[in-house]
C-alpha cells in the first residue's frame, strides 16, 4: 500500500522575502509550511477517524521500532514520543547504523524513516526483520519503498539542497499522524481531546509560516552578531529536544561550526564547562516550559542567550501561546533553519552543497 499527499508547489517568494535568487535550501524552508498544509488537509480526516493505519493496509501496531539517521532520526523521535505518551505504545528510536538484530522484538513494526530511502546504514538494518515494515520517505520507488511491506509517501517534491529541511517537518507530522492514529483506534483519545489535538494540528501550517517570516526578520542581524564565534550550544527538555539536536544539526552542515545539544539538566554534568564570554547558547523552548535555571546559569557565565519560544526576550518569538503541544514546538525550527541558513550564507558557505556531505548516503 502506497499513500501520498497530492503535493502543488505554491513557494510564494513575495510573502517570505527570500527572493527569486535565493538558494535552493531557503526555498525549501520557505516551502515547508506549505506542504504541511497538504499534508493536513490529506491526512487529518483519516487520523479522526483512527485510520491512517487501515490506509496503509497495517494492522495498528502493538510495538514500534524506528530505523533513521541524521535528521531523519530526529524526526523519528517526535513521532516516538507522542507514541509512547498518546498512544501508549511501547517504541524505540535506533540509530540505523548502531542496529543490532538482537535487540528486536518478535512482532514489531519497524518504520524507517529515510526521505531518500536509500541510505545505506537504514537498508542495511532490514535483514531479518522480526515483522512489518513501514517505509516513511520522500521516494516512493526507493530501495526502501520496493522493500516495505506499506510506504508512507510524504510527497513533497524533490529537495535539491543537501540539508533535510521541508523533508524534516514533513516526516515529523507522518509521525505525528501515525501516533495520533494509534491512539484513536486503540480508544486512548477521548473525542474532545482528538478534537482539540486536531484543531491544533491544523494550525501547525499556519504557525510555521509565521515563525519563517518571523525568523527572516531577524536571521541577518543576528547572523552578523554570530559570525565570529566558533561554536554553539543547544539546550532544550522533553519535547523540544529533537528540534533542539535538528538546529544543532543543521548549523553544523551548514555554517562548519561546532554545535552540540544538550537536555537542560545535563548542562551541570559537563557542558556546562564550555560556555566563555559571548557562546551563544540557543534555548529551544517549549511553550513556557521553564528552562530558567540553565538560561540563569549560561547568563551568569556571559553566554549570548538566544531563546527560540514564547513570551518576552525571545531572540525568535516563534511561539504563539505558552502550552506545550503533544509533539513540541516544531515551528522552532523553520527558526532554527534560517538561522543556520543564513549564517552559513554570511560566512560565505555554499548553503545548497556543504562540503563532505552526500543527499543520500549509500555508503556505510
Ligand atoms: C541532514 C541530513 C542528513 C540525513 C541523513 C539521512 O540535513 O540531511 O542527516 O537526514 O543522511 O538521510 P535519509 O533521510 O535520506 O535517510
Amino acid at each position: 500500500a502506497v499513500q501520498r499527499a497530492t503535493t502543488r508547489l505554491r513557494w510564494r517568494p513575495e510573502q517570505t522575502g527570500t527572493g527569486a535568487h535565493a538558494d535552493r535550501t531557503a526555498r525549501e524552508i520557505d516551502e515547508q509550511a506549505d506542504h504541511a498544509a497538504e499534508l493536513v488537509r490529506t491526512w487529518v480526516p483519516s487520523v479522526r477517524s483512527g485510520r491512517v493505519w487501515d490506509q496503509l493496509a497495517l494492522p495498528v501496531p502493538e510495538r514500534v521500532r524506528f530505523l533513521a539517521c541524521g535528521s531523519s532520526r530526529h524526526a523519528a523521535e517526535v513521532g516516538a514520543r507522542v507514541l509512547r505518551r498518546l498512544a501508549g505504545t511501547p517504541c524505540e528510536v535506533t540509530v540505523a547504523s548502531e542496529h543490532d538484530p538482537a535487540d528486536q522484538v518478535p512482532g514489531e513494526l519497524t518504520v524507517a524513516v529515510s526521505q531518500s530511502g536509500e541510505t545505506a546504514d537504514v537498508l542495511r538494518a532490514l535483514d531479518a526483520l522480526p515483522g512489518p515494515l513501514l517505509a516513511v520517505t520522500n521516494s516512493p520507488t526507493s530501495s526502501l519503498a520496493r522493500r516495505a511491506d506499506a510506504v508512507f509517501d510524504l510527497g513533497v517534491g524533490p529537495e535539491l539542497g543537501v540539508a533535510a529541511t521541508k523533508t524534516f517537518t514533513a516526516q515529523v507530522l507522518a509521525g505525528v499522524f501515525l501516533a495520533l492514529s494509534s491512539a484513536v483506534a486503540r480508544g486512548r483519545l477521548p473525542r474532545s481531546s482528538t478534537a482539540e489535538l486536531l484543531d491544533e494540528l491544523s494550525a501547525t501550517p499556519e504557525a510555521l509560516h509565521r515563525a519563517g517570516r518571523l525568523a527572516l526578520h531577524r536571521a541577518d542581524e543576528l547572523a552578523e552578531r554570530l559570525a565570529p564565534q566558533p561554536g554553539f550550544l543547544f539546550v532544550a527538555r522533553g519535547a523540544a529536544l529533537p528540534y533542539a539536536a535538528e538546529g544543532a544539526l543543521k548549523l553544523e552542515e551548514l555554517t562548519y561550526r561546532w554545535a552540540q545539544c544538550h537536555p537542560a539538566g545535563e548542562f551541570k554534568h559537563g557542558p556546562l564547562a564550555l560556555v566563555e564570554p559571548g557562546t551563544p547558547v540557543v534555548v529551544v523552548e517549549d511553550g513556557a516550559a521553564a528552562l530558567d535555571t540553565i538560561v540563569h546559569e549560561v547568563s551568569a557565565r556571559g553566554a549570548d542567550v538566544l531563546r527560540v519560544g514564547w513570551g518576552e526576550g525571545c531572540a525568535f518569538g516563534v511561539l504563539d501561546r505558552p502550552e506545550p503541544h503533544a509533539w513540541g514546538p516544531l515551528e522552532s525550527i523553520a527558526a532554527l533553519q534560517h538561522l543556520a541558513r543564513t549564517l552559513a550564507a554570511r560566512l560565505g558557505r555554499d548553503v545548497d552543497r556543504p562540503r563532505n556531505l552526500a543527499k543520500s548516503v549509500t555508503v556505510v
